[in-house]
């Protein structure tokens, strides 16, 4: 059996960040018990953690530990504190943009997968819903959210710019993992209005061409945003930009029956981020009540695409046991919830206590 080494960067941030990645290390003290694998934790600081202590969303200190690791996770960033004054120029959430920039971790990809015990916790007939699997493929470092902005006491305005390179490193990734799904891709954009969507379609269309294998469709995000609620199972990947890729990734996550459910993993030629998809949800700040799984499975992802595929494995049917016995947090039980820490404390002794059944 393979051992590793691996030197983690966490980034707890804002919010239930903290307490949602407490949990995320005792599955991964759980897999290094089991394994024998080391797991060297580092902390950094990021977003309203850091504007508090340093002055910065974030630091070269923190810089410079994501870059020295071998992956980083993060918890969350955002305060309310900030939200509701928007003459503040200095925010938590360019903590979290600048550390995706500067680590260049230009593709996130959001899987969403339906649990056949949470159809009913969905607001959406579980008809619609049942078996869907399809996963988000959104650009990160350019777009709206990186374009000039400026603004005066009337006017506004935020410049969304793409060029064809970054689009081309995207987009080569949702083919590579086309060819491992449905080898089906649908682009999502707005090219009956916007200059860079049309880039994107050309773009696409160009390796397109190359990948004759992959079957490709193109579709405003208009009407995807109506198609992701009515007929989700069409889908296996939307590839999309900065912006739409946000919206819809909250849109999706309805179907799941609740943001703190998603995990994502971001990644550029040299450094991969894992954190859930969720905000810092700050109201739950410190009550133990916030869902800790979004976490969880992202861990779950970096051990898979570090190439141990049995500690993931562990970890998702640890997962899908607590969810199956209702060992959950009340945003998906709203019967008998438990709390965060439970529902970790539960994973950990999952993980740990089934040795005998076999791992396929
Ligand atoms: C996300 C979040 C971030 C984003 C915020 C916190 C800046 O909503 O990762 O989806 O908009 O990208
Ligand atoms: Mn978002």
């Amino acid at each position: 059996m393979k051992i590793m080494v691996m030197k983690i960067a966490i980034l707890p941030g804002d919010g239930i960040g903290p307490e949602i990645l407490v949990q995320s290390l005792k599955v991964l003290k759980a897999i290094s018990l089991k394994f024998g694998h080391k797991f060297l934790i580092y902390k950094g600081l990021i977003g309203a953690e850091s504007i508090k202590k340093k002055g910065l969303p974030i630091t070269k200190e923190t810089i410079n530990l994501c870059k020295s690791s071998d992956t980083i996770l993060l918890g969350a960033v955002g305060d309310p504190l900030y939200d509701n004054d928007p003459t503040r120029n200095i925010r938590p959430e360019q903590g979290l943009l600048e550390l995706r920039k500067k680590l260049c971790l230009y593709c996130n990809m959001r899987p969403i997968k339906t649990y056949n015990k949470l159809l009913k916790v969905a607001p959406i007939k579980q008809a619609v819903i049942k078996n869907v699997n399809f996963v988000i493929f959104r650009e990160l470092t350019s777009g709206i959210y990186f374009g000039n902005k400026w603004r005066s006491k009337y006017e506004a305005y935020d410049i969304c710019t793409y060029n064809k390179h970054i689009i081309k490193k995207i987009a080569m990734k949702a083919f590579e993992t086309a060819r491992k799904r449905k080898k089906k891709i649908t682009l999502v954009d707005k090219a009956n209005v916007l200059e860079t969507s049309r880039l994107w379609r050309e773009t696409v269309k160009e390796i397109a061409q190359e990948n004759q294998d992959i079957k490709v469709d193109y579709i405003f995000i208009d009407n995807a945003s109506m198609q992701i609620v009515l007929q989700p199972r069409q889908f296996d990947i939307l590839l999309t930009d900065n912006m739409f890729g946000d919206i819809l990734s909250d849109e999706a996550s309805v179907l799941v029956g609740s943001l703190g459910l998603l995990p994502s993993v971001s990644f550029g030629n040299h450094y991969s981020l894992y954190e859930p998809v969720h905000g810092s949800f700050t109201q739950a700040k410190g009550k133990n009540i916030a869902n800790p799984l979004g976490s969880i499975i992202s861990v779950s992802l970096m051990l898979e695409n570090f190439g141990f595929q049995k500690e993931s494995f562990l970890i998702n049917r640890a997962v899908t046991e607590s969810i199956n016995l209702g060992i959950t947090t009340k945003d998906i039980n709203t019967k008998n919830p438990c709390t965060t820490s439970a529902v970790g404390d539960f994973l950990f002794s999952s993980i740990l206590n089934k040795r005998k059944r076999r791992i396929r």
